[in-house]
């Protein structure tokens, strides 16, 4: 009897540890669900759906409603830019009004007359002239990427706070660009290490504007720099090497070095839009606009999305691959060719997004970032185009990868921490 309770007391204890083991385990795997359901982005490629993500608004089956307000749903995916660059604007704060005056503040610093425009033009021109006859006169090799970041920086800090761009310290310049691309990545991947601590970056910003309290996250003049400045300059980059140095394989049916080199004469509106015959019938507003879509540099658009008794998630409304989507461009949608825009339905129209859409749709999409896109790649080509010169291997090595017969003449690869562009005059 003794033996059999024993027994059966032994029996009992087995089981009740291994009920516990998998009780446990049951636990832990509902955590790690529970996390990996909270981090995980569900990505949207339906443009119709990436619409209603950019206004923050139901998207699925038009029943859940999100509980956070529209700036929290921004707001909260962007909080890695307030640990990376300290800024407060209305991309990261959840106060409606805050948003509202950055966006007014932003587009008064953008409406710019077409006496400004004029003067950027002749600014660009002779910067980008001094830097390529500097390298051309000590037989050194010209760094695109590097040129196209301070070059690009130099005339938004012009635009944004009416700084004088021959005046700017190039060495400061150069570690801004190289502190917000650097922080910028490392921002992406919680937990890594940046080589390029704020503090640094910080320093050469106070060069910059000596008489702001930069700490001080509203002062912060990377507020307005990072929404123009780090979206255009590769836009301003990948467009000019698409130009200056096309892909081989293809066969470009205009000349888009004379078209933006007429309009950098006379840069407004109405140079911007006007139709070349002599050239295929293209305007330097097609060429922008094929940068655009084909480089987008903001490729996604997040909002974070809180349904009733559900976990948080994350929602990316994908603007690359609605502008690299075959079903609506063609299957030449990955070729750089300015030619499809001078005559393009509404539907297709419908699905270059390179600005956003609705609420917080870009207030620089209507005439300041396209005209700017446009006449900074003018620059360039302009100038790049005056002598012979090759391009790294890199760049072909970017080209084209994973091409098919179909994707012939494939675009550039667009993403931070691409291969660097490095010219040179043929010898
Ligand atoms: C090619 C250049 C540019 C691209 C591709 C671009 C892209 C975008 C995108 C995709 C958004 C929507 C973000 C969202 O929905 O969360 C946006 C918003 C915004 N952009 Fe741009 N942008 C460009 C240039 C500029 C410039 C030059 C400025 C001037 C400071 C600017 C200021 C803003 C502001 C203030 C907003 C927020 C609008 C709001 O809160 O309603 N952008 N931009």
């Amino acid at each position: 009897m003794n033996d059999s309770m024993s027994s059966m007391a032994e029996c009992l204890v087995r089981w009740g540890a291994t009920i516990l083991v998998a009780v446990a385990l049951i636990v832990r795997c509902k955590i790690y669900l529970k996390r990996t359901d909270s981090s995980q982005r569900h990505v949207i490629v339906d443009i119709g759906t990436c619409k209603k993500i950019f206004d923050c608004k139901k998207y699925l089956d038009d029943i859940l409603t999100n509980q956070l307000t529209p700036s929290a749903s921004r707001a909260i995916p962007n909080q890695r830019l307030v640990k990376a660059f300290n800024i407060y604007n209305g991309f990261t704060s959840q106060d409606p009004a805050l948003g509202k005056r950055f966006k007014a503040d932003a587009s008064e610093k953008i409406n710019i007359s077409d006496d400004a425009w004029s003067k950027i033009a002749h600014i660009s021109q002779t910067l980008v002239h001094q830097q390529i006859s500097g390298a051309d006169t000590h037989g050194d090799a010209i760094f695109l990427n590097r040129l196209a970041q301070s070059i690009t920086l130099k005339i938004s800090l012009s635009v944004l706070y009416g700084l004088e761009p021959s005046t700017l310290n190039s060495t400061a310049i150069a570690h801004i660009a190289e502190g917000i691309d650097a922080r910028w990545r490392a921002s992406k991947i919680p937990g890594s290490h940046c080589p390029i601590s704020l503090v640094s970056l910080n320093q050469s910003l106070q060069t910059i504007f000596p008489a702001l309290e930069i700490k001080e996250g509203r002062e912060n003049p990377l507020n307005f720099i990072l929404p123009a400045y780090e979206t255009m300059w590769r836009a301003v980059l990948l467009g000019t090497i698409s130009i200056a140095f096309p892909d081989e394989r293809m066969s470009h049916p205009s000349n888009y070095s004379t078209v933006l080199v007429q309009y950098l004469q006379s840069p407004n509106k109405h140079t911007f839009e006007q139709i070349h015959p002599s050239e295929g019938g293209i305007s330097v507003a097609h060429i922008a606009q094929e940068i655009l879509r084909l480089f987008p540099p903001t490729k996604r658009v997040y909002r974070r999305y809180h349904f009733p008794n559900e976990e948080p998630q994350l929602l990316a409304a994908d603007i690359e691959a609605c502008h690299h989507d075959k079903t609506i461009w063609g299957d030449d949608a990955q070729t750089f060719k300015p030619e499809r825009w001078r005559s393009i339905d509404e539907k297709t129209k419908e699905s270059y997004m390179p600005f956003g859409a609705g609420k917080y749709a870009c207030p620089a999409r209507v005439e300041f970032a396209p005209m700017m896109v446009g006449l900074l790649v003018a620059a360039f080509v302009g100038q790049l185009t005056e002598a012979q010169r090759e391009i790294s291997k890199e760049c072909t090595e970017n080209r084209g990868r994973g091409k098919t017969e179909e994707d012939k003449g494939v675009k550039l690869v667009n993403r931070r921490g691409m291969a660097n562009f490095i010219v040179r005059r043929k010898q």
